[in-house]
């Protein structure tokens, strides 16, 4: 008999209560390959227990990283030795942060050889603007079907990196890179969200030499391995997270404060709730939202930063379809981004799917419905959209959702969700589709 992992979501439900943000994903995978380039060891507090996290840090203990684990707080110790390092296929090809061991690889070892770095399948993916950024630091790669070899035998310089588009994991490869090299480096064209402002106060605090301008990022090299910080260094909290968390309190008119030391780079996505008719007060340790009065939808399209953020772009479309009147939603940074809209229309929205972008007409009445998550924002915003969703609907490929939200459904269960992790048979599931097409008809 074969079995499927499923998360089965009881609606409609409301949240209401007070919910802690995690530590930032985004944020901590640049961090945790950032300590490639320090000496002695690095202590990282609030690093989110998620998978693309543990994967990450299970290959840097294959490249030899001792590391101490405990709940969110981590002490990591690279070997001093500098022989060749091979990085795990199986383990770099799971998700798309593996990209961020290259430069600090080629900075620590002038040698690596990165398995082609896999990830959500909601776009192509490329890695030209890596390899461009470290060739002007005087890197050479070789592309192979399964890999990229790179080589810095006399080590890395300073140079001028020009991106053609803002890349969000480039510019913290080219950080990293530069930090290191000999001479100075100028990026023009970088992104500047919040996560790449977290990389660069860590390297600041341990010796790198970076200052910000308008349009740039100026960076003095320091021609060897940085030093780690005293202090314990506390990632910032998970805008993706809180933003979902907003999501999800709009969709079901309920209430919530949200707590965090930190969480820059959430500013686009409280003006728009705001614009939706969302009462949004800013905390001391957090925030607090409400709806108070029917939200009416709002059209966006994503952009790098400070446009409205991709990764919340499905969340927010869930959030369309609850909302009075039409919308849009344009996608302008993935082009395979809309999986989630399939499984909108299932549950009932009324929504038009062209090719980067999504008309909708809000506040249809939804139902349960048998969905499937294929990736991560997507398995969110399935969900979420879920507890207000009238009777079960059970969502396939839940795996989706651990990469990246931690204890996301106990949270919401805790502020008055029914969501319940479960392993159902082939048959179970085919007699849920079967009444599903009884219903229909
Ligand atoms: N691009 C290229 N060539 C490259 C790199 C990027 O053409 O070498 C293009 C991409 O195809 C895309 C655009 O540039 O159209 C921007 O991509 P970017 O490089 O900024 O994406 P990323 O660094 O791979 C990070 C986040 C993503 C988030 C994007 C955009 C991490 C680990 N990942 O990806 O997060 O969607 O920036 O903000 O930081 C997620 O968390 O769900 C997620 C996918």
């Amino acid at each position: 008999m074969k079995y499927k992992d499923v998360i089965i979501s009881k609606g409609p439900r409301k949240i209401e209560g007070v919910v802690r943000v995690s530590g930032s994903k985004n944020a901590s995978l640049p961090l945790l390959t950032a300590t490639l380039l320090c000496e002695g060891s690095v202590d990282l507090i609030n690093i989110p227990n998620l998978t693309d996290i543990g994967i990450l840090i299970n290959i840097l203990q294959k490249l030899g990283t001792k590391i101490n684990w405990s709940e969110h707080s981590l002490k990591l110790t690279h070997e001093q030795n500098e022989e060749k390092k091979i990085i795990p296929e199986k383990l770099a090809n799971k998700i798309r942060g593996s990209i961020l061991l290259l430069a600090p690889m080629l900075a620590r070892y002038k040698e690596v050889i990165l398995p082609m770095p896999g990830g959500c399948p909601i776009g192509q993916r490329p890695i030209d603007f890596h390899l461009y950024a470290l060739e002007q630091l005087g890197a050479h790669f070789e592309i192979h079907e399964d890999s990229v070899k790179g080589v810095a035998p006399n080590g890395l310089t300073g140079g001028i990196i020009k991106f053609p588009k803002p890349t969000v994991t480039g510019t913290e490869n080219a950080l990293m890179a530069a930090v290191v090299a000999k001479g100075d480096t100028e990026i023009f064209n970088p992104a500047f969200d919040s996560e790449i402002d977290e990389l660069i106060r860590f390297l600041i605090l341990c010796g790198a030499k970076i200052h910000k301008t308008k349009d740039t990022i100026q960076i003095q090299g320091k021609g060897s391995l940085l030093q780690a910080p005293k202090e314990l260094f506390s990632v910032f909290a998970d805008r993706m997270e809180a933003g979902s968390l907003l999501a999800a309190c709009a969709i079901t008119g309920g209430s919530i404060s949200l707590k965090y030391d930190k969480c820059p780079g959430l500013e686009p996505v409280i003006d728009h709730l705001k614009k939706m008719g969302m009462k949004i007060e800013i905390m001391l340790d957090g925030l607090k939202a409400e709806v108070v009065q029917p939200l009416t939808a709002v059209s966006f399209i994503t952009a790098p930063h400070p446009g409205f953020p991709t990764d919340l772009q499905a969340p927010f479309m869930a959030l369309n379809c609850v909302a009075q009147g039409p919308s849009f939603i344009e996608e302008k940074i993935w082009e395979k981004r809309f999986f989630h809209a399939e499984g909108f229309k299932k549950m009932g929205a009324n929504l038009v799917i062209h090719e980067n972008r999504v008309d909708i007409i809000g506040g249809n009445k939804l139902y349960g419905a048998l969905v499937e998550a294929h990736d991560l924002r997507g398995s969110c915003a399935l969900l979420i959209l879920s507890m207000i969703a009238q009777g079960t609907t059970i969502m396939l490929s839940p795996q989706h959702l651990d990469r990246g939200y931690e204890f996301f459904i106990n949270k919401l269960n805790m502020l008055g969700a029914e969501f319940n992790k479960k392993t159902m048979t082939e048959k179970e599931l085919q007699d849920v589709y079967i009444s599903q097409i009884d219903l229909i008809a």
